[in-house]
């Protein structure tokens, strides 16, 4: 797993699906546990139920992304995140995991026993599909420096995305609009235009605890997010940009002049 999610493990993300003129509120969920054992089905209803009772929430979190569809551990299962989602009524922005492989069969093999499976329960809950997640910032020079792991170069996404469209074009997957998700900094890279030429919306990470060097200490938080959405629309032309992960880590090492919650609170405290 890329480096922020392994640090931000529960961090919020929003979801905006303005093509739609609606907002989604949701959380991302990786396949595994933190000691990587396999989530099943209970384990991600209690995540969907907890999201959907938040306290003081500022709207309803009724809605998840994934990063693969394939159930930890097996070979093409569904992953049972799909069930707890139809039983719940949660939202779903999927993904189809894009690094490290020359091929997406599983993930397609997986998407199409839920559909057979499911049929309309499940795909009129999908409201997007993600062709890979953080591939292009694994491979830039800053996930490089980062060890960030094993990422993909635009044309492996521009070939999973034809690979996507040709599996499921007489589905009813087809009209769920397809994005991939990056850092803004790979977007605003202009190695990586065909990509979003090729997709329907960009799906923007971006965590201002990051931006060393900028001056990232929390209460400049807001500014350097509006900063890089605003990088992100910049390069978008009038495709729409979701936000799909932000969020501040609660734990972990300081980053230039940020520090994490538990230490900021300290200070707060103190
Ligand atoms: C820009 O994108 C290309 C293609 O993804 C990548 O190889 C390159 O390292 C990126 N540049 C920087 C400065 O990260």
């Amino acid at each position: 797993m890329h480096l922020t999610s392994t640090l931000l493990a529960g961090a919020a993300a929003v979801a905006t699906a303005a093509a739609a003129d609606n907002n989604y509120l949701g959380f991302n969920s990786g396949a595994t546990l933190a000691d990587r054992s396999a989530k099943f089905k209970k384990d991600f209803e209690a995540e969907f139920k907890t999201a959907q009772a938040l306290n003081g929430a500022p709207g309803k979190f009724n809605a998840v992304r994934l990063y693969t569809n394939i159930q930890a551990y097996s070979t093409d299962d569904p992953i049972e995140a799909f069930e707890a989602a139809i039983d719940t009524e949660t939202y779903m922005l999927l993904g189809i995991w894009a690094s490290g492989t020359d091929n997406i069969d599983k993930e397609i093999s997986a998407l199409n026993k839920a559909v057979k499976k499911y049929g309309s329960k499940f795909t009129d809950l999908v409201i997007g599909m993600s062709i890979g997640s953080e591939d292009l910032y694994r491979n830039s020079v800053t996930g490089t420096k980062n060890k960030a792991g094993v990422g993909a170069d635009p044309k492996v996404i521009l070939g999973f995305i034809d690979d996507y469209k040709k599996a499921f074009a007489d589905n009813a997957l087809a009209k769920v609009p397809i994005g991939h998700v990056d850092t803004w900094d790979s977007w605003t890279n202009s190695s990586n235009k065909a990509v979003i030429d090729a997709v329907d919306w960009i799906g923007v990470d971006e965590y201002p605890y990051y931006e060393s060097g900028k001056g990232n200490s929390i209460k400049n938080a807001g500014k350097l997010f509006d900063k890089a959405y605003d990088a992100t629309r910049g390069v978008a032309g009038s495709k729409p940009v979701w936000v799909t992960e932000t969020g501040w880590p609660f734990s972990g090492e300081n980053w230039d002049e940020a520090e994490p919650l538990c230490r900021e609170r300290q200070v707060l405290l103190g």
